[in-house]
């Protein structure tokens, strides 16, 4: 049986302009279109596990007066928003510059992400049992996800930590964590703030699992990922696709691992390096998650 997952995290409206090139300093350009969509990492994740066949709830705050679209979005997904609280602040926004290259920009306005409530943190999380599945990011205030880390631990819960976007102070570092997921610059800042030299990811990952006391995957695009679990490593491949935006690629992951925590962690990485391929091959964030059936068919 797919788990139960609880993402506390950030939910974005995403504005995706096409560009020829990216603007310069002092430089004015013209878009050809502008695109927008339900973005934000946590909300990404929550929806690739809700495809993935999770039973999923999202933890988070949007704005009072313009979220309703992005409760909406969540709902449309089947993910669960009686925790998505309502803030005085606007709604995180997120401006997304993609260029004919495949080479992006992105401006994140945190907005509501900025001051998550921790009473329904505390909440979400204490209501959780052994088989649940608590999933942070790094899009809301660290000290948010260290409470909901040893909240959901307490309860039984696995957490998994996607250090993304990449922590900068050692207060960034969330304890109580099963699984740690990054890319290959994340694990480089995870293993400085850890006080160790960054020495490739082979090396790298043993060295934080061993300092953090988790499991470690290392997401490589398209050379697929590294897990290191009890003092082995093994490579997970990724299926050779033609990568047209890699946007959301790294929070599919995330999500579809969350959903297959059921499996061997080898498993559940397979599913998700397949889900996270196809995710590349489509425009957009939460557009391009595929769905349970196409990541099937792609395993087949
Ligand atoms: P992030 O976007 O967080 O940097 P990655 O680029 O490592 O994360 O991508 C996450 C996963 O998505 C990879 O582990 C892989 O399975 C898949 N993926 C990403 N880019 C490609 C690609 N060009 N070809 C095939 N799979 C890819
Ligand atoms: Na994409």
């Amino acid at each position: 049986m797919t788990g139960r997952v609880t993402v506390v995290g950030s939910v974005n409206a995403d504005t995706s302009l096409r560009l020829a090139a990216l603007p310069k300093p002092g430089e004015t350009v013209l878009a050809r279109e502008a695109a927008g969509s339900l973005g934000g990492k946590g909300a990404n994740q929550a929806v690739a596990a809700a495809r993935a066949g999770a039973r999923v709830r999202m933890v988070g705050a949007v704005g009072r007066d313009d979220g309703a679209p992005l409760a909406g979005a969540l709902a449309a997904e089947d993910v669960d928003t009686a925790l998505l609280t309502r803030s005085e602040r606007p709604s995180g926004r997120a401006l997304v510059l993609l260029d004919d290259a495949g080479e992006n920009s992105i401006i994140v306005v945190p907005g509501a992400n900025a001051a998550l409530d921790d009473d329904a943190v505390r909440r979400a999380c204490a209501d959780l049992s052994p088989g649940d599945v608590l999933v942070l990011q790094h899009e809301i205030p660290a000290a948010t996800s260290r409470l909901a880390a040893a909240t959901a631990s307490a309860a039984g819960a696995a957490v998994i930590w996607n250090a993304a976007p990449a922590p900068v102070r050692a207060a960034d570092l969330v304890e109580h964590v099963d699984l740690l997921v990054v890319n290959e610059h994340e694990l480089g800042a995870v293993a400085r703030l850890l006080g160790l030299e960054p020495a490739g990811a082979e090396a790298d990952v043993a060295a934080v699992a061993a300092r953090l006391g988790t499991d470690v995957v290392c997401t490589l695009g398209a050379a697929g990922a590294l897990v290191y679990r009890s003092g082995a490593h093994v490579r997970v491949a990724a299926p050779v696709v033609t990568a047209v935006d890699t946007t959301a690629a790294g929070d599919t992951f995330v999500g579809y691992l969350a959903a297959s925590w059921h499996l061997p962690l080898s498993e559940a990485v397979r599913r998700a390096a397949q889900a996270g391929a196809l995710a590349v091959t489509r425009h957009g964030a939460a557009p391009s998650i595929p769905t349970r059936a196409e990541v099937e068919h792609g395993l087949a």
